[in-house]
């Protein structure tokens, strides 16, 4: 029986990894160890909690302590819990620098005192910045433009270097933009859906021509998966579907498909040091035996089915603490923009 710990499994990729391995493996023993900030919910995981085989703690990465006590006996860890929206970076970064970095190094430094045989290190494409032609490969320089892709540079490196120095061994994943359930209404798709829905200008940022790298997120899952099991120690692997959308593309569709009118549409002020394009090449993984099984069409689609489906779980998280963020990060600008268009 493999003992593993997700931290972070009560969020949008680490709930979704427990459910891929409950589906895909048997003598399986899995700990979530999740802070449940904003962002993490326990419903995610709610389908779980009667398991003999599951196990969930409340707590924070960062606590030195109460690693001690979970650390003994676990395998393997996929560290996913991190602080991961961009725009929330830009307001106050320090819950990114205190768990992406600190958290993380508090972890590696536990897992080396505990002998875990594996550490997978859950990274992003935006370490490596942004990108105008070609692809970003893993042996390319790391050069971060927000304070959470900083931050999450930093743990990477971290990861990277307890391999080097200590032989900690440790895989690091880099993956592109995911989507599908479960995924925080903060989020560009999701938020766009549920703003559709609601009938609310969607605020797209700059021209809309930023192009991200679409993934599924369980076709991430199975390549998480797959890195724990076979990929070599000490080295990261790129993971995305090859599916490069612009913005604008995007919101068009999710307005279509959920039959708004396009009018809602809203062009805003852009994210400060906005990333123009990010762009995976994905060739290593692809070595490995993995291959992305889902079409950014046909997830789309499941992903707007799942929304429209599931509106308790997402009105349930748009409530209280998300109406003062989302205050704070659109009002103004949105009504700059209607002002904008209303003259026009
Ligand atoms: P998420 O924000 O949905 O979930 C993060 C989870 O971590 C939440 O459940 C939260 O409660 C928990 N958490 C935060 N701080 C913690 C702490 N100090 N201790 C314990 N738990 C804590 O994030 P996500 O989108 O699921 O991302 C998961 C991981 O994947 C992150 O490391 C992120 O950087 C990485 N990643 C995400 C994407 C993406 O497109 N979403 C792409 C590449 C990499
Ligand atoms: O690339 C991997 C990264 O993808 C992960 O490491 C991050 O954790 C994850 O949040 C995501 O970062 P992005 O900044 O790319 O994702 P976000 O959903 O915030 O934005 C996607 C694109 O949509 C980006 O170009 C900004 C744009 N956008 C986003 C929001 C929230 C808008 O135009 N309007 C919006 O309101």
């Amino acid at each position: 029986m493999k003992r593993i710990l997700v931290t972070g499994g009560a969020g949008f990729i680490g709930s979704n990894f427990v459910r891929f391995l409950y589906r895909k493996k048997r003598n399986v023993h899995i700990t979530v160890l999740d802070k449940l900030t904003y962002a993490g919910n326990i419903s995610n995981i709610a389908d779980f909690m009667d398991r003999k085989d599951f196990n969930f703690i409340r707590g924070d990465i960062c606590n030195g302590s109460l690693l001690d006590r979970i650390l003994p006996g676990i395998d393997i860890i996929y560290n996913f819990a991190a602080e991961t929206h961009v725009d929330r970076s830009i307001l106050k970064a320090n819950s990114f620098v205190r768990t992406d970095v600190m958290g993380t190094y508090t972890l590696l430094q536990r897992a080396l005192k505990h002998h875990t045989t594996r550490f997978v290190q859950i990274s992003t494409d935006e370490v490596y910045g942004s990108v105008k032609r070609g692809s970003f490969r893993e042996d390319d320089p790391l050069k971060p433009n927000s304070p959470y892709s900083a931050s999450k540079s930093g743990a990477d490196l971290l990861a990277r270097a307890f391999y080097r120095t200590y032989r900690l061994p440790v895989v690091i994943t880099r993956s592109s933009n995911n989507y599908g359930p479960y995924q925080h209404p903060e989020k560009f798709i999701p938020l766009f859906i549920t703003n559709a829905v609601e009938g609310k200008p969607l605020p797209l940022y700059g021209d809309g021509k930023n192009v991200r790298d679409w993934i599924y997120v369980e076709d991430n899952c199975s390549a998480i998966e797959l890195v724990g099991r076979k990929g070599n120690v000490g080295e990261v692997y790129n993971i995305g579907a090859g599916e490069e959308r612009m913005n604008i593309e995007i919101a068009s569709l999710i307005v279509d498909m959920v039959g708004a009118d396009r009018s809602l549409i809203t062009f805003i002020s852009d994210r400060p040091g906005h990333d123009r394009r990010y762009s995976l090449d994905t060739r290593k993984i692809r070595r490995l035996g993995w291959r992305p099984s889902v079409t950014f069409e046909e997830g789309i689609a499941k992903t707007v089915r799942w929304y429209l489906k599931n509106s308790g779980w997402w009105k349930a998280v748009r409530g209280g603490s998300f109406k003062r963020y989302y205050r704070e990060l659109y009002s103004e600008r949105l009504a700059r923009a209607i002002e904008r268009k209303a003259k026009s």
